[in-house]
């Protein structure tokens, strides 16, 4: 079965310039939804989980399961990665324990050297379970789960530090931020961009906050070694007005409706459009 971490996938990105889409999962409907989005287009994908998520849907070890079971059961070929999103030093643990196959510690909010210190312990525990690992250097702005700041820009030197600890992807703030762009937002800084890339050469770089950033800067990002972008609030949003459209037209009120799966079918649906629509954008199409 194709559970696997994601060193693969994103040596292949980086060395053919296109991105594997790191896709949030928020309830069982997004799990199938990305999971038939990536096997129809033959595409690689990473699930992403964030703390919020894990305690919602019962933990990462009962994740990880049901991801490999829909698997099995949907009879799944392309290559699937469980992926922790903005992990937490414990939770990145709790999810190497759980069966995931790529953690996220983000270390962002800590002094850079402790940021090291812990990174590097994440690395040796994942890495002796075949587990890949994400680490971030300038925190990502914007709201994940109930977490609010600012966009910051990475220092290069720094992220050099913390790519030569043996991490397989790194996440840097290039002014990008989560959920919506206010209408002023500057854009990413592509010069920053470079730099990094510079410093830290063949190591796949990540773009958070893929939401609402104009296709033409996410191209852009791709060329200058982004090799996973991070996508959750465009896949809400469409889950959400495909539901409200269900119930604003009256059909839960019309034969059987009301159950829950036919509620929540339009917003599966949804869901599985826009991912397709970002594998396209990313160019992980065919790729798998
Ligand atoms: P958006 O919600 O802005 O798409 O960001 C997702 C993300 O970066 C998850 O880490």
């Amino acid at each position: 079965m194709p559970y696997v971490n994601a060193k693969e996938m994103l040596t292949d990105a980086k060395k053919n310039h296109y991105a594997v889409g790191h896709f949030n999962l928020n309830n069982m409907e997004s799990v199938r939804a990305f999971l038939l989005a990536a096997e129809e287009k033959k595409s690689p994908i990473i699930l992403g989980v964030s703390g919020g998520t894990a305690k919602y849907m019962g933990g990462y070890k009962t994740i990880a399961d049901m991801v490999r079971d829909f698997m099995d059961f949907l009879k799944i070929t392309v290559p699937v990665c469980t992926h922790v999103d903005h992990g937490t030093y414990e939770e990145a643990l709790a999810a190497i324990e759980g069966g995931f196959s790529s953690v996220m510690f983000d270390g962002s909010k800590y002094s850079i050297d402790e940021n090291i210190e812990k990174t590097r312990h994440i690395v040796e525990l994942a890495h002796a379970k075949n587990i890949t690992v994400e680490a971030e250097v300038g925190a990502i702005g914007g709201e994940e789960d109930g977490r609010i700041s600012m966009g910051e820009c990475a220092d290069p030197e720094q992220c050099k530090r913390i790519a030569d600890l043996g991490i397989d992807f790194l996440a840097a703030g290039i002014g990008n931020i989560h959920g919506k762009y206010p209408a002023n937002w500057p854009g990413l800084r592509f010069d920053v961009l470079a730099a990094i890339q510079e410093k830290t050469g063949d190591l796949p770089l990540v773009l958070h906050g893929g939401s609402g950033i104009p296709d033409e800067m996410v191209r852009k990002a791709i060329t200058l070694g982004v090799s996973k972008v991070n996508v959750n609030t465009e896949c809400q949003i469409a889950f959400t007005e495909a539901t409200r459209k269900f119930i604003e037209e009256g059909k839960d009120r019309e034969g059987r409706g009301f159950t829950p799966r036919a509620l929540l079918a339009p917003g599966l649906e949804a869901t599985k459009a826009k991912c397709i629509e970002k594998m396209e954008l990313f160019g992980s199409v065919g790729r798998a």
